[in-house]
């Protein structure tokens, strides 16, 4: 990232193919590859960029939340380079960095972004917060049980997809009716801001016992098209709620369940209709990446937050 706050370089070493075999991620697979791909992915973005080390302000990773054995590698690495380069190091919560990457589209106008209602939906996290800077915010709402994005994924096993399920529940169930089954919309009557997916899961599950052994195959489309509305649909109404409670008109969508591409079309025609500005994160920046963690160091490091080499790694960081 430069002083511009323009993404140089966004480089990813997807692991997924290593964890599909087990349906989900085995932490010490994952700690394994952070090591053997976190040097040569270094390497590459400096070669990429032909930028020479001098040219680097600060170095940044994510300290949490997220899997020990993993966070472990980053943040050691992190701290290693900025040493060897005598640089700044500075940790950053990986929520902070999906709340920020909308910015990353490079196409919001200064001052359109605050204050906001954030909606952050990933598979560990479903997180509704009142956003008034880059750096001061609410949370307002949060999960009581499963993330958005660990519901796609439960729904996707219970009907054999392969992990990670959630995109392939998009794409299958494009060509779905989202109204064939009514999956049940966990809290949507409560009048809070909390979501509940557990109840989804389980109630699709009894569903699916009492159908002819071949229904699946038969329903794949529409299975895929109303579980996926039950998620949306709450998800969409509860920020919209919340975003009219709080007398605010900009919405943000973010995390890895925002590449949903009937998320975001829910959220488009919805705010579209109620009047309210909406700034989805770009598919790209939605997963995990580095440009979020370097966008959030580079808007600390404006408002003058003061990095250290001593921060440590933080599993179970809040937001
Ligand atoms: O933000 P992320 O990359 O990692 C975490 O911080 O958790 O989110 C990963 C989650 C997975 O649960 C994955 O199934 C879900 O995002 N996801 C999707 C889609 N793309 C990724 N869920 C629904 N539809 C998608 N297109
Ligand atoms: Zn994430």
């Amino acid at each position: 990232m430069d002083s511009e706050k323009n993404v140089r370089i966004n480089l990813v070493s997807s692991q997924i193919l290593r964890h599909k075999p087990y349906g989900g991620v085995v932490p010490e697979i994952a700690s394994r590859a952070h090591l053997e791909m976190i040097s040569p992915l270094v390497a590459k973005a400096f070669e990429e960029t032909q930028m020479e080390p001098g040219q680097i302000d600060l170095v940044a990773a994510t300290r949490g939340p997220g899997l020990a054995s993993s966070l472990l590698i980053g943040l050691s690495f992190a701290k290693g380079l900025s040493l060897s380069l005598g640089k700044p190091f500075i940790g950053i919560n990986h929520l902070h960095g999906h709340l920020l990457s909308p910015l990353l589209s490079g196409q919001i106008p200064a001052g359109a972004l605050f204050p906001n209602i954030s909606l952050i939906v990933s598979g560990g996290h479903t997180l509704l917060l009142h956003t008034r800077s880059s750096d001061d915010y609410t949370k307002i709402g949060s999960t009581l049980d499963d993330a958005a994005g660990e519901a796609f994924d439960k729904v996707a096993k219970l009907i054999g997809l392969e992990y990670p399920g959630g995109p392939m529940v998009d794409t299958i169930g494009a060509s779905g009716n989202p109204h064939a089954f009514e999956f049940p919309r966990g809290l949507s009557k409560h009048q809070n801001y909390h979501f509940s997916f557990s109840g989804l899961k389980t109630a699709i599950r009894y569903f699916l016992e009492k159908q002819p052994a071949d229904f699946i195959q038969k329903n794949l489309a529409d299975i895929c098209a109303s579980a996926q509305e039950a998620i949306c649909e709450v998800l969409v109404s509860k920020t919209i709620r919340a975003a009219m409670d709080h007398g605010v008109k900009v919405i943000t969508v973010s995390g890895g369940v925002s590449c949903n591409t009937r998320l975001r079309h829910l959220f488009e025609a919805n705010c579209a209709r109620e009047n309210i500005r909406l700034f989805l994160c770009p598919p790209l920046f939605s997963t995990d990446n580095a440009a979020m963690i370097a966008l959030v160091a580079s808007y600390l490091s404006d408002k003058g937050i003061k990095p250290g080499l001593d921060e440590d790694i933080a599993p179970n960081l809040g937001f």
